[in-house]
C-alpha cells in the first residue's frame, strides 16, 4: 500500500489535525505550506502528540514548477489530502483575483501532476457553504447547489466541478469532497489548535478570546431570525472528528471502495445549535458568564445549516464522536494555554 501521503496545508487548522491522524494511523506524512496562515511552531505540536516529524517543504502551490519539482522528488506519493486555500469570506469580496488564484489554481496544478500517475488519491477541503440557506433541514448531499454568495464559496463549488470533470476522463484518478460544516476546537492534548490571525471571524474562537480578556465583548450578529431562539443555527463539529473523517475518505479510495471515482459528503454531527447554545456551553465548560451583546445580522449569514450524516456515516463508516460540550472545552484550554491565562481561584 501507498503509505505516503501529501498534506497540503498542513500546518493550519484542521490539517495539523489530520497529519496527526495520518500519522496515528501509520500513514507517513509530507507537508506542504508557504505559511501564509500557519506557524512552523505547530511542527513541535504535532511532534509532541505523535512522536513522529513529518517532513515539510515550505512553498507555494501557485508557483506551477515549484509543484512539478515537488512530484519529481517524491515520486512514491500518490495520495494527496488538500488543505491549502484561503477561507475569509470578506476577504474574498475584497480581493477575488487573491482567491481565484490560491484555491484553484493550486488546485489546478496539483491534479496536473496526479493525473499522470497510474492511481492516484485526491481528498478536497469544501464546505457546506455550497449548499447555501438549504430548503430543508437536516441537508442531505442531494440538496441542490445554490449560487454562491461570496468568491470564497464559489471557489468550492468550482473546485468540486473541477474535480468531477478531471476524474470523469482519469479513471485511474479518485477523489472525494468533503463537505464541513463548522469545524472548531483543538487537540484533547492542547498542543495545536485554531491559531486565527486578527481578530476572529469564526463564533468559537472570538468567544475564547473574549474568555480571556483578548476581546472585551461578543457581538451576536441577530436575535430575530425564524428560529426558536432568534440567533442562527449552525453545526459545530470538533476538528478532531473531522481530521478523522479524512482518514477514512483516503482508505476507502486506496482501498477501491468507492463506487464513483468522484464522491463527496457531508461532514457534521446532524445536531443544529444556535448562537446562544454555544454561549451557554461555553458558559457551562469554562464556569464563566461571557459578555456579549444583541447586535445587527451579519450580511451574508444563512438562517440553519446542519448535515443529515446518513451518507457519511453509512459509506465512510464514519461518525462524529465529540458533543458541544467537548469541542467548545477543548477549544477554551486550548485557548487558556496559548495566552499563559490562569483562572482566579474560588
Ligand atoms: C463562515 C462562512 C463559511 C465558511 C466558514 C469557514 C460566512 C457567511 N460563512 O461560516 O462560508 O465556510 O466560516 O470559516 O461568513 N457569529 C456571531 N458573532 C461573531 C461571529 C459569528 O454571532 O462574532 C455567528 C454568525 O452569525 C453565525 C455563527 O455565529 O450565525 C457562526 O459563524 P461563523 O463561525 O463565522 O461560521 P459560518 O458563518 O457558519
Amino acid at each position: 500500500m501507498d503509505n505516503k501521503i501529501l498534506v497540503t496545508g498542513g500546518l493550519g487548522y484542521i490539517g495539523s489535525h489530520t497529519v496527526v491522524e495520518l500519522q496515528n494511523e501509520g500513514f507517513e506524512v509530507v507537508i506542504v505550506d508557504n505559511l501564509s496562515n500557519a506557524e512552523e511552531s505547530v511542527m513541535s505540536g504535532i511532534v509532541a502528540i505523535t512522536g513522529q516529524q513529518p517532513e515539510f517543504e515550505k512553498f507555494d502551490l501557485r508557483d506551477k514548477a515549484d509543484v512539478k519539482a515537488f512530484f519529481a522528488k517524491y515520486t512514491d506519493i500518490n495520495g494527496v489530502i488538500h488543505f491549502a486555500a484561503s477561507k475569509a469570506v470578506g476577504e474574498s469580496v475584497e480581493n477575488p483575483l487573491l482567491y481565484y488564484e490560491n484555491n484553484l489554481g493550486a488546485l489546478i496544478y496539483l491534479l496536473q501532476e496526479m493525473a499522470k500517475k497510474g492511481s492516484a488519491q485526491f481528498i478536497f477541503s469544501s464546505s457546506c457553504t455550497v449548499y447555501g440557506q438549504a430548503d430543508t433541514m437536516p441537508i442531505t448531499e442531494d440538496a441542490p447547489v445554490k449560487p454562491a454568495e461570496s468568491p470564497y464559496g464559489n471557489t468550492k463549488q468550482i473546485g468540486e466541478e473541477i474535480l468531477k470533470d478531471v476524474c470523469r476522463v482519469n479513471p485511474q484518478l479518485s477523489s472525494i469532497a468533503l463537505r464541513y460544516f463548522n469545524p472548531i476546537g483543538a487537540h484533547p492534548s492542547t498542543e495545536i489548535g485554531e491559531l486565527p490571525i486578527g481578530v476572529p471571524q469564526n463564533l468559537v474562537p472570538f468567544i475564547t478570546q473574549t474568555g480571556v480578556g483578548l476581546r472585551e465583548q461578543l457581538s451576536v450578529f441577530g436575535d430575530d431570525y425564524p428560529t426558536p431562539d432568534g440567533t442562527c443555527i449552525r453545526d459545530y463539529i470538533h476538528v478532531v472528528d473531522v481530521a478523522k473523517a479524512h482518514v477514512a475518505a483516503l482508505k476507502r479510495l486506496m482501498h477501491g471502495k468507492n463506487s464513483e471515482n468522484f464522491e463527496f459528503f457531508n461532514l457534521g454531527t446532524g445536531k443544529g445549535s444556535s448562537v446562544l447554545e454555544v454561549i451557554q456551553s461555553f458558559e457551562r465548560v469554562s464556569g464563566k458568564k461571557l459578555n456579549y451583546r444583541i447586535a445587527p445580522r451579519r450580511a451574508g449569514d444563512v438562517i440553519q445549516a446542519y448535515a443529515d450524516t446518513k451518507k457519511a456515516n453509512g459509506v465512510l463508516g464514519w461518525k462524529a464522536q465529540s458533543t458541544l460540550d467537548d469541542a467548545v472545552k477543548s477549544a477554551w484550554n486550548w485557548e487558556k494555554k496559548i495566552r499563559d491565562y490562569e483562572e482566579m481561584s474560588v
